[in-house]
């Protein structure tokens, strides 16, 4: 009943009318009362075998905060994968995968439904939020988010900094819509499903998986805008396969990178939801002939506390351009971060600019690409760290400053 109401007020947030919060209500109770059922059959039947196996056996309940994405879309035929849209809820998707009452009692929560292009720092906020309260509940042993997949690297990145928590949360979604001939969203649900409810996947932070892969949230990034085989981690390695639905991991201990849960413990985190202040960080592409104009456009019409620059190379940008940054980091102090347009390879501090280009913001952001550069910049803006501290943040990534 508390989760129920729980429901209840997540539909009351999200707007919704009666009539969908009735219908939404219905499914949900239809949902887990067959699953339910299902889940304890199954149990009757291995109940003393599974038991005698393990003493802290448990069957699990998962829960699956849903997003919307490519996941939850359909288009025009089932040869097309381009120009749909997002029109199906999770009760369509988990509907068509009764194999979960195999691995999880599973509950359901519809907490937006828009392509990733639409997520802002605000709605991954409120969902790390929920996430936080649904496993302080101790209802869930594991968290499942379907996403649209354009942003799913900046949403996992985003959980892995602000979470500290031991129980398996797994992002996921699909590069085909619902009505492909092949579509990839069923099974990434199914495998999801399976890896955070699997006891070896505790204490390894936020995972990302899709087509077969199970990556780290920290180093999980869009490889490519059309294909299936997209969600890589460009030099650090995948954590383990799905073969045959089968969990093998490549790195047996868990892994949890060393900024993992840093800001964990954030109470301004709660604030901000309420107050809906998140502080702006833009990101400013790098290319040639490069219009300097933009930067002072950018800092004096937009209420930016800090900058990223998807640089050229390992993190260059222009001697006018590091000149106009250096003043206005000076004057207004605003963090720099030296980030790069390029998909592979690190900024290192030693390409900071340098000589009479050198000053006190510039901080090199490592082996994170711009997008990633910006959540963890806009984390420390928001805990009010000083460019000190959000140096020696950065020096976790193989950044920092030179100072
Ligand atoms: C979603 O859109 C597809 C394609 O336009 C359509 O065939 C289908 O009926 C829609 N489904 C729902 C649940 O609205």
């Amino acid at each position: 009943m508390i989760f129920l109401n729980l429901v209840l007020v997540t539909l009351q947030l999200l707007g919704l009318s009666n009539a969908v919060k009735f219908d939404f209500i219905n499914d949900f109770l239809n949902f887990n009362h067959f699953y339910k059922n299902t889940f304890y059959e199954a149990v009757t039947q291995e109940e003393t075998a599974v038991v005698q196996l393990n003493e802290n056996w448990r069957f699990p309940s998962i829960k699956i905060f849903a997003t919307g994405g490519t996941i939850a879309s359909s288009g025009d035929s089932s040869t097309s994968n381009a120009g749909y849209s997002v029109n199906l809820t999770i009760n369509d998707l988990v509907d068509n995968i009764p194999e979960l009452s195999n691995l999880a009692t599973v509950a359901f929560q519809q907490i937006y439904n828009v392509g990733s292009n639409e997520i802002t720092s605000l709605h991954t906020l409120k969902l790390r939020n929920e996430i936080l309260s649904s496993l302080k509940s101790g209802e869930y042993h594991g968290i499942v988010v379907t996403h649209g997949t354009d942003t799913l690297e900046e949403t996992a990145f985003f959980l892995e900094l602000t979470l500290d928590v031991k129980e398996p949360i797994c992002l996921t979604g699909s590069m085909r819509p619902r009505t492909s001939i092949s579509y990839d969203g069923l099974m990434n649900l199914y495998t999801s499903v399976l890896v955070a409810s699997h006891e070896s996947a505790v204490n390894r932070g936020v995972l990302v998986s899709l087509n077969d892969r199970i990556i780290s949230g920290i180093y999980a990034t869009k490889s490519n805008s059309n294909s299936l085989d997209t969600f890589k981690n460009d030099e650090q390695g995948t954590l383990g396969m799905f073969v045959d639905n089968q969990i093998n991991w490549f790195i047996s201990q868990p892994f949890k990178h060393r900024i993992a849960g840093l800001f964990a413990g954030s109470r301004r985190l709660l604030e901000i939801e309420h107050s809906f202040e998140m502080p702006e960080v833009l990101i400013l592409f790098g290319y040639q002939s490069l219009n300097v104009e933009l930067i002072e456009l950018a800092v004096n019409h937009l209420n930016v506390k800090g900058i990223v620059l998807a640089g050229t190379g390992s993190g260059s940008w222009t001697d006018h351009g590091n000149m106009v940054l250096k003043r206005l980091s000076d004057t207004l102090g605003l963090p720099v971060i030296y980030s790069t347009r390029n998909a592979n390879g690190i900024v290192p501090v030693g390409n900071l600019p340098n000589g009479k280009y050198k000053f006190q913001g510039a901080i090199a952001g490592g082996y994170l690409n711009p997008q990633k550069a910006r959540i963890l910049l806009q984390l420390c803006l928001i805990e009010g760290y000083s460019h000190e501290r959000i140096s020696e943040i950065f020096k976790l990534v193989y950044g920092g400053s030179r100072f």
